[in-house]
């Protein structure tokens, strides 16, 4: 077997089940989870209906490389959101979501051959970052992101020797859990040191599509744009349809960024199968086309945390984020930093599920010594209707009023 494999950190889903195994939660209560961030909002019909009709591509085997349309539809939204000019051909490569993206590209942009090489990841971040990292023979270096500095990561901190020896930087914008949105100076930062020491920038942009400010959220290969950067050097950003479009269980998305990382990621695909179903790429199609529905989503979100944070900002420190459909609180000092117990506590007396987020992050080993910046807080989800969050934040302010 591979060895490699013994270093994969049991998935933070699978620590809340283990956690949650012996408690009866009160039978009063309607069961909630704010635990999972898989979208719950409908689906659109129009991706459906493009679906049903794309059926018969099933006859034949899909290339790796997508169909041109779905390729320069992918273009054309680039184009309008970023006011980009991608390269269908050569810049953009269909994926099966973000997830297995961000796990393929290290078997790319990794060589494991070099001593000490080395993966950079924001702390706390998407497990999936890690598990790239460790599978692709490389080890991981943690850069804390919190409330200090307003989530945004610490990039600056990131000692010398250790960029040294970097080959993958893993960037989350707007990020999970926090939904803080990278800025124009931090990929500034973050350009000269790829420059510098020659490591790719893979940019996990999933949720830029929910957003609660006026203005969207910056890409990734928009700063490289506004940098006047050409050809998006050793940069590669990647999102998905699943929370633009609630279509969790399409598996699509893309990649997009520098050439010559498309070149060889094409080649990594070709073998390891992963083609985009041509029934899934009809559907896309529709989807990134069209942009009323993403409008219509975000409308859902703005008003659920319209009406969510403000009740639970009374009992917990937490504030609207960015961008993203998570809310990062702090709990009280009654539960002495234990989110494990306030998990526990607050689904034994209300039925709730939310997320220590200790399990999203990682106390820094050895050189990279640091404390669990996800202690001592908690990730809720709003994924589900408006009501059943309002219910849930006022079961949570229930459950702190009268824990405290
Ligand atoms: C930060 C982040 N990246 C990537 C993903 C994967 O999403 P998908 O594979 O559906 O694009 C998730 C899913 O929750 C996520 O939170």
């Amino acid at each position: 077997m591979n060895p490699l494999l013994s270093r994969l950190q049991p998935y933070p889903f699978e620590r809340l089940r283990q956690l949650h195994a012996d408690i009866t939660p009160n039978p009063a209560f309607t069961p909630i989870s704010l635990g999972i961030g898989e979208p719950r909002h409908p689906t659109p019909q129009l991706i459906k209906n493009a679906m049903i009709a794309g059926l018969d591509g099933l006859a034949s085997y899909p290339g790796t490389l997508g169909v041109p349309k779905l390729r320069q539809t992918i273009a054309d939204w680039l184009g309008r959101r970023y006011n980009l000019e991608v390269d269908p051909a050569s810049q953009i490569l269909p994926v099966n979501g973000t997830r297995e993206a961000l796990f393929a590209l290290a078997q790319t942009a990794l060589d494991p051959s070099k001593p000490g090489a080395c993966v950079v990841c924001p702390n706390p971040f998407y497990q999936i970052y890690e598990g790239s990292a460790l599978l692709g023979g490389a080890q991981t270096w943690f850069v804390p992101s919190d409330a200090a500095r307003n989530f945004a990561v610490d990039w600056a901190g990131v000692p010398h020797d250790v960029w040294a020896r970097t080959q993958l930087v893993f960037v989350c914008t707007p990020g999970n859990p926090a939904g803080a949105v990278m800025g124009l100076s931090e990929w500034k930062l973050l350009f000269e040191l790829s420059d510098q020491h020659g490591f790719v920038i893979a940019s996990d942009e999933c949720y830029s599509e929910i957003y609660f400010r006026d203005e969207p959220p910056l890409g990734g290969l928009q700063a490289a744009a506004q940098l006047g950067r050409k050809g998006f050097k050793n940069l590669v950003a990647m999102t998905s349809l699943s929370k633009r479009s609630n279509v969790p269980g399409l598996r699509s998305g893309f990649v997009a960024g520098d050439a010559n990382i498309i070149q060889s990621f094409l080649l990594y695909r070709t073998y390891h199968g992963s083609a985009m179903s041509t029934v899934v790429q009809a559907a896309s199609i529709a989807a990134w086309a069209d942009e009323e529905h993403v409008i219509d989503n975000r409308a859902m979100y703005r008003e659920k945390f319209a009406r969510v944070t403000p009740l639970l900002e009374e009992v917990l420190e937490v504030a609207l984020p960015d961008a993203g459909f998570y809310l990062w609180a702090k709990i009280p000092p009654a539960f002495a930093g234990s989110d494990e117990a306030f998990s526990c506590e607050l689904l034994a007396a209300y039925n709730v599920v939310v997320l220590p987020g200790s399990y999203l992050a990682r106390t820094g080993e050895g050189a990279n010594e640091q404390p669990n910046p996800g202690a001592g807080r908690i990730r809720m989800a709003l994924v589900a209707e408006t009501a059943e969050c309002v219910e849930a934040a006022e079961r949570i302010v229930q459950f702190i009023q009268t824990r405290n």
